[in-house]
């Protein structure tokens, strides 16, 4: 195999690069029969450790539609994980069997742990409450076609800001387009993390935030609604206080502009009431379907016209140093090399993020 390059954060690939995804999966959107052929001999592996409806089965119908095959679990119990098997023996194995291997695990960092040791690409899927590349790549696109650009754009992020994978994600691609600002509307225990707020001010845009919705949404010209991440809380006690804060209805979508679009990334719950589905600025299951072209158009960059990403780890290695995140996947996965950015008196966990005060 060529070069291998992966996709554990969209910040691997440049936003030149992330242009060329998104416009090959307009090109694939208006002639898909062009591709009908171009990844005929190659497998893509699927391992979901967490569930999945839209990112799996698009990604596998992107695939089949590039007429290519699919090996993989969407139930680690159903695999050899149930008897213990460690990521790096799983991933070592499938990559082995695959060209592209996507996955989707629980903890995170676990995707670039994947990736440190697989034999083909790997393209994380979500890993926990950390990042969603792919999902953003569907909201460059989605935003592309129905807003026709990704600057000079208020967009609105409303729910669990600080568990949402998809937002973190987002926030960090859009933050590199001029001219956007953004409308951060949360509780103030599911705010948006701050190394993502630190993120946006470094690449010099603003965010403001709220804690109601009625009142930011006439400034909107996108809303992105998430789902409170249940299976992100210590409790069912503190999610039970989250949940039904935010709920966009008819009367909230009166206050909106007549042009705002609403995205989310599903699945829904009950932050979005069903009667908006039939407004026309609904746009969250156009989305989705946008979801299985833009993954057409990533696997054939990935694997035919050889995208190249940055390194995986790029800062020092210190093994008698722990990340102090519970959730960072180097805790399950022991032999995994503990590396870290160093930036002032902080160090960053390479897999998580995650800041430690030295
Ligand atoms: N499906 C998205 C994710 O996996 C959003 C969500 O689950 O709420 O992150
Ligand atoms: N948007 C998204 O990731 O959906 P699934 O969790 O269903 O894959």
């Amino acid at each position: 195999m060529d070069k291998i390059s992966h996709l554990i954060d969209l910040n691997d690939f440049t936003p030149a690069q992330w242009n060329s995804i998104v416009t090959l999966a307009h090109e694939i959107m208006s002639a898909p029969m062009v591709y009908a052929g171009a990844c005929r001999g190659k497998i893509m592996g699927t391992l979901f450790y967490e569930p999945s409806t839209r990112t799996q089965m698009s990604f596998q119908t992107a695939m089949l539609r590039l007429g290519g095959g699919i090996i993989g679990f969407d139930n680690p119990s159903t695999s050899s994980v149930a008897k213990g098997e460690n990521l790096k023996d799983t991933t070592k194995i499938v990559s082995g069997y695959s060209d592209i291997l996507v996955m989707r695990h629980p903890l995170e960092g676990a995707s670039k742990a994947a990736a440190l040791t697989a034999d083909c690409h790997v393209i994380n899927a979500g890993d926990g409450g950390h990042l969603h590349p792919t999902q953003t790549l569907t909201d460059l696109l989605t935003l592309r076609e129905e807003k026709g650009s990704l600057s000079d754009l208020t967009v609105g992020f409303c729910g669990d800001l600080k568990n949402g994978r998809t937002v973190h994600s987002l926030l960090k691609a859009l933050s590199c387009f001029a001219g956007n600002h953004f409308i951060l509307v949360s509780t103030p225990e599911l705010k948006v993390p701050m190394y993502i707020k630190d993120y946006i001010s470094a690449s010099g845009k603003s965010y403001e935030e709220y804690t109601s919705l009625e009142e930011a949404i006439p400034k909107l010209n996108v809303l992105y609604m998430t789902r409170i991440q249940r299976e992100r809380f210590g409790s069912l006690e503190e999610y039970e206080q989250q949940k039904n804060v935010y709920c966009l209805d008819e009367r909230k979508m009166r206050l909106a502009k007549k042009d705002m679009i609403v995205m989310h990334p599903l699945p829904r719950v009950d932050e979005i009431a069903i009667p908006v589905d039939d407004d026309p600025r609904a746009m969250y299951f156009k989305q989705a379907n946008y979801g299985m072209y833009v993954r057409m158009a990533l696997i054939l960059s990935m694997l035919d016209y050889g995208l190249e990403s940055k390194p995986l780890l790029s800062g020092k290695v210190m093994n008698t140093v722990s990340c102090t995140n519970p959730k960072c996947i180097t805790h399950t996965e022991k032999y995994l090399p503990h590396s870290f950015r160093r930036s002032g008196d902080v160090l960053e966990c390479e897999y998580c993020d995650e800041r430690i005060l030295i």
